[in-house]
């Protein structure tokens, strides 16, 4: 039976370094850490983890702000509110919360972030900077899925990693990072012929395709370490990842739950690159 990775304390032992890390440099610079969050439009998802990055600003001793915009805010509009946070020297972290409605153009809008100012590593010179293995900031969710496996000991090095789904907000960056960590890593997506196939080789699997329980538990390697990303509802409306929890986790040594387990890591990796921006600001 699988070790269940405790996504809440180790996302609480990292805001806890970022807390520390904030006081340190409001002690030495007079530095508070300003972190904005825009959305637009009501989804609701995405309005409960608008809230929760927030709140995370604050509980860590940062300034945590939220821009609401109606969902027929223009993209001109949008990248006005940008330049604005762009020019606004209490704020060291933007944050624009996706997807966007329709009719705006998120990559647009992401080029116009200050790539200084980008927690979420999502513009292009930040891309650059993870694929060339320089300084910046890397994408939170891979970026926390990295911190766990740190934190139970489990070493990428030589082992062969399977990532499930090629977004660029999840499975590319994840790819990147595990590959410099020096794992064999298979980027499997939704033309992946034989998805068992590539599971069932995998030392460690990330799951990042969005459909709840598509990961069979009997794919596993007995003994592989399961990560799982998905944030689905299932028909009882509850929140669920996309492993078969119970028959993983009878094949895995570790496996992450949901909820419980990445959701709270990308907060809190969210913090922590708000904390090195305003460093590197201040
Ligand atoms: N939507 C889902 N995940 C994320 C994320 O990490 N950052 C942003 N900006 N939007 C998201």
């Amino acid at each position: 039976m699988a070790t269940i990775i405790d996504g809440r304390a180790i996302s609480a032992k990292v805001r806890a370094e970022v807390a520390k890390g904030v006081a340190e440099l409001r002690e030495a610079s007079g530095v508070t850490p300003g972190l904005t969050v825009v959305r637009v439009g009501d989804d609701p998802a995405s309005r409960t983890y608008v809230r929760s990055k927030q709140k995370g600003a604050l509980e860590t001793g940062m300034e945590g702000r939220e821009i609401e915009l109606p969902a027929t805010t223009s993209q001109r509009e949008l990248l006005e509110v940008i330049a604005q946070l762009n020019a606004d020297r209490a704020v060291h972290g933007i944050l624009v919360q996706l997807p966007l409605p329709k009719a705006l153009d998120p990559d647009a809008v992401i080029s116009a972030i200050d790539p200084r100012k980008d927690v979420d590593g999502f513009h292009p010179v930040n891309v650059g900077n993870l694929m060339l293995n320089r300084p910046g900031p890397r994408p939170c969710t891979p970026f926390g899925v990295m911190r766990m496996l740190a934190e139970i000991g489990f070493d990428p090095r030589g082992k062969r990693a399977v990532v499930l789904g090629r977004s660029n907000i999840v499975g590319k960056p994840m790819a990147a990072l595990l590959t410099q960590a020096d794992a064999t890593v298979t980027l499997c997506h939704s033309r992946t012929p034989d998805l068992a196939a590539e599971v069932a080789r995998a030392e460690l699997v990330v799951a990042a395709i969005g459909k709840a329980g598509f990961v069979r538990g009997e794919w596993i390697k007995e003994g592989a370490v399961v990560i799982d990303v998905g944030m689905n509802t299932n028909e009882q409306g509850k929140l669920c990842g996309d492993v078969e929890f119970e028959a993983a986790a009878r094949r895995a040594s570790a496996i992450t739950p949901v909820p419980g387990g990445v959701g709270l890591m990308t907060v809190a990796m969210l913090l922590s690159n708000t904390l090195e921006a305003a460093r590197r600001l201040a």
